[in-house]
């Protein structure tokens, strides 16, 4: 049976990527609704792109809502710089024709959260965790009924994407990170210690122009150009928000620690920081499974092979 799922995304040019990794595996991914959150673009462009990759997908029934139109409690941080003012740059798609639905995106998960049976319903977080937490705090009931969340998120070993210290989702909204990180769910972290393994080379775009679909050539042309596999000293863009569908599709592809993950909401120099206890010193309970190592071949074999089974 198809596991079911909610992705909460904030695309994007990688979210876009994890849609189409999704879409591609109907037979293993039930997906029951996307969530669209403010994050690398605003909301009117993240719930809108959520829209627009799915009829490129071919699933246009799929229900897309508008959550949350900005973090917790700070103001909003966006990443154009590396998305793009379309959050989709170098992808032109049309503007989409089926409607946002009416509904909160916050109620949408939380109605969706509490029709199915508990545990049935896995919970894909692309972007800040905004949407999440303020579910779990408006209806606490969820938290037991989530099968598991499934977030990229956080930095340890290398340190961070947007400062120093800190990835981008846990940065955007450190105190929406918290909540989930105390909400007790069960919960697995992609840091960019593991997504940092996982890069769209020369060699590896190369084969994923070879492959003659409309979702083959829209990644493409979104890590194309200037900003694409010439990223990050001309190791490749990494592929970050796809891994957390890869590892619901082929979980042996990655592997890593359960631990205590605690996150700074108060630094001026580390907020948003994951302070990740690998080692086991502060003796706070485990609260999630982190993942820091790759099959990045394994990766994109998989990746490559369902973007040809779409049309
Ligand atoms: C994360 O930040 C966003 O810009 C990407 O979409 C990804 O979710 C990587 O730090
Ligand atoms: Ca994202």
């Amino acid at each position: 049976m198809a596991r079911k799922i909610i992705i909460d995304t904030d695309p994007g040019r990688d979210d876009a990527v994890a849609i189409l990794l999704a879409l591609a595996a109907p037979q293993e991914l039930d997906i029951l609704a996307l969530v669209a959150v403010a994050g690398n673009v605003p909301i009117a462009r993240t719930e809108s792109n959520a829209r627009r990759l799915l009829e490129l997908g071919g699933r246009p029934d799929i229900p897309v809502y508008a959550g949350c139109a900005r973090p917790l409690v700070r103001p909003p941080i966006t990443a154009e710089h590396v998305h793009g003012g379309t959050g989709l740059h170098g992808l032109d798609l049309p503007e989409p024709q089926v409607p946002l639905r009416p509904e909160h995106g916050v109620d949408a998960l939380i109605a969706a959260l509490r029709a199915a049976p508990p545990g049935e319903v896995t919970v894909c977080l692309l972007g800040p965790a905004t949407n999440l937490a303020m579910a779990l705090v408006k209806a606490p009931d969820i938290g037991p009924r989530i099968a598991e969340v499934v977030w990229m998120a956080g930095a340890r070993s290398e340190g961070g994407n947007v400062t120093p210290a800190a990835e981008y989702n846990v940065h955007a909204d450190p105190d929406a990170a918290r909540v989930v990180l105390d909400s007790g769910v069960p919960l697995t972290l992609l840091p960019l210690d593991l997504t940092h393994q996982v890069r769209l080379t020369d060699a590896r775009l190369g084969r994923l122009r070879q492959i003659d679909t409309a979702a083959a050539r829209a990644v493409a042309a979104l890590f194309s150009g200037a900003d694409g596999a010439a990223l990050q000293g001309g190791l490749g863009g990494p592929l970050h928000d796809p891994c957390v569908i890869a590892h619901l599709l082929r979980p042996g592809l990655f592997a890593g620690r359960a631990i205590n993950v605690a996150v700074e909401t108060a630094g001026s120099l580390t907020l948003g920081m994951t302070v990740a206890d690998w080692f086991g010193v502060t003796g706070r309970p485990v609260n999630a499974t982190w993942l820091n190592r790759a099959d990045a071949d394994g990766f994109f074999d998989l990746l490559f092979e369902r973007l040809a089974r779409l049309a």
